[in-house]
């Protein structure tokens, strides 16, 4: 980090799934116990700091999204103490803590929503939520779709003989919340300033894109195009899904701003460099930047990267133009190429070309996310429908099959599956093909994709944290990107083809042993990418 610089502009951030990182106490999931156990594995990573998925008091239906108590921890992860516990260890080790708040829902097994399910309609307790009656003809007040499928509402009929809807941009386990109702904002408010003053060091905020809804009771023209347009796994133009999503009615309202203004006071009166990324999947890109505006929040996740293609020219303009469009609102740029959320990078473009991205990235000004078993490689693991759980593959009736292929468990150590996660049965199957891949066979081997992340952080913390900006130097043509930065001249050959260039530097790092600098000749063989030292 350059002098000034807060601690969180280049910062490496790594993102645990507790449910999937280690169990330690063999019911098979992952808990807060198993994290604080096994955090050294993310300082001997290099990283500065962990954001943690949910691990709040819920019923699961999806993941933990579904939060109904979010000053609490669930059971199966542990308690507060644990928790407690947990963070005094991530910063005995250097490492901040950033916890997940989940803002536009909350569980339906939140006391809240229990209360406006018995309470009547119009009553206080039902305008925390988005309850309304039917149409005339009782179908749903409007007819804008679930993001996982079917339709946003569902019906509750009372004994009083009232039927109406509540609205849910998810599961109907995950009812939206009314942010126009102030008992909503002073909750959210407390639930900050819990988890900081247990010493979280910042959020990751859920959906940050949702919380204000508009035209509620308006039909969308097109809500199949609609859901469509929101599920990055469904392939479209970008031009088509820029054009049904301009004017979606619950995503990226200006009424989310206001929100995030006052967010910001509270963090600031903390006095020590809080800060939060929100997740906002907005069109068209810039308008990302609204969320990080000098009085809203410290970064707004860049998804791109995670659907974009591998392919050097494509890479250029998107890299370019975030960098761009965050420079003029002085916010650092964020990079990631895997969460929870979407097939796993190594599953999108294959091991070796993977690897060559991520070195390439790992070289960017701006804070890197790296998803947990990404520095391994991991791949997403093929999984019966028996066992899946994302709720997407329920109501879509298995035509989409949901995330829970990014989301198996870590392998760590042993000869057969589990591989040291838990002493029971993980919640889903660790391939058996996977032994190669664990924490302990890479660190025996110099050439692993987890040696060649720990690597690359130990320079970029050393040379490339406060470098500045990048110069580019090839913007795609013949299936090459490169910059220089700072002293080094990154590359990234996207093509299938060997590449000779000549370089008056040395090899600091290649993303595969095929890389090699000779007699001035960079040698970049198809998908590989290389760090040179040029000064
Ligand atoms: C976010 C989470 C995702 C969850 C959804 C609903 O996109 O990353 O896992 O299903 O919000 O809370
Ligand atoms: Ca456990």
């Amino acid at each position: 980090m350059s002098a000034g610089e807060p601690w969180w502009a280049e910062s490496v951030i790594y993102q645990i799934y507790p449910r999937s990182f280690f169990d330690s106490n063999g019911d098979g999931e992952g808990d807060l116990p198993g994290i604080t156990s096994h955090l050294e594995h993310v300082q001997s990573l290099g990283a500065d700091a962990i954001w943690l998925s949910p691990f709040y008091t819920s019923p699961n239906k999806d993941g933990g999204y579904d939060v109904a108590d979010p000053r609490g921890v669930d059971p199966r992860f542990g308690n507060l103490e644990d928790a407690r516990a947990m963070i005094a260890r991530a910063h005995q080790l250097g490492l901040r803590v950033l916890v997940d708040i989940v803002p536009n829902h909350f569980s339906d097994q939140h006391r809240w929503f229990k209360d406006a399910i018995s309470a009547k309609p119009g009553s206080v307790e039902r305008s925390r939520f988005h309850f309304y009656d039917p149409k005339a003809d009782g179908t749903p007040p409007n007819n804008w779709i679930s993001l996982f499928g079917g339709p946003a509402w569902t019906q509750v009929k009372s004994s009083d003989g009232s039927a109406q809807y509540y609205l849910h941009l998810f599961d109907s386990s995950q009812p939206d919340l009314n942010w126009d109702n102030q008992d909503v904002a002073d909750d959210f408010e407390k639930t900050l300033r819990f988890w900081l003053d247990l010493g979280a060091d910042g959020f990751r905020i859920d959906v940050a894109h949702g919380l204000a809804k508009e035209n509620i009771l308006v039909d969308h023209h097109d809500p199949q195009g609609l859901s469509d347009a929101l599920r990055l796994d469904v392939e479209m133009s970008s031009e088509k899904r820029g054009e049904l999503l301009s004017s979606v009615p619950f995503f990226d309202r200006d009424g989310v701003h206001p929100i995030y203004r006052n967010w910001r006071k509270l963090f600031d009166s903390y006095n020590r460099d809080v800060m939060a990324v929100a997740e906002a999947w907005v069109h068209p890109p810039v308008r990302a930047t609204r969320y990080v505006r000098n009085d809203e929040l410290q970064q707004v996740f860049n998804f791109d990267l995670l659907v974009a293609p591998f392919d050097a020219a494509f890479l250029y303009k998107c890299i370019n133009d975030t960098l761009e469009m965050l420079r003029r609102v002085n916010a650092p740029a964020t990079w990631a190429l895997s969460n929870h959320d979407t097939p796993r990078v190594a599953s999108r473009h294959g091991a070796k070309a993977s690897r060559a991205l991520a070195l390439f990235v790992m070289a960017l000004p701006g804070s890197c996310y790296i998803y947990n078993g990404q520095e391994l490689g991991l791949p997403d693991a093929e999984i019966a429908d028996a066992d899946r759980q994302d709720p997407a593959f329920f109501r879509t009736k298995g035509v989409h099959k949901g995330r829970d292929g990014a989301r198996v468990p870590m392998p760590w150590n042993g000869g057969q599956t589990p591989f040291g996660f838990s002493s029971g049965k993980p919640w889903l199957p660790i391939p058996e093909n996977w032994r190669e891949l664990s924490v302990s066979a890479q660190e025996a081997d110099a050439t692993s994709t987890l040696n060649l992340y720990r690597k690359a952080l130990k320079i970029r913390k050393e040379n490339l944290v406060g470098a500045g900006e990048i110069e580019w130097v090839d913007h795609g043509e013949s299936g090459l990107i490169s910059f220089a930065r700072g002293e080094f001249a990154i590359y990234l050959n996207t093509s299938s083809t060997v590449l000779q260039i000549p370089s008056v530097g040395t090899l600091a790092l290649g993303s595969d042993i095929d890389v090699t600098l000779e007699n001035g000749s960079l040698t970049l063989p198809g998908a590989t990418a290389a760090w040179v030292a040029i000064r």
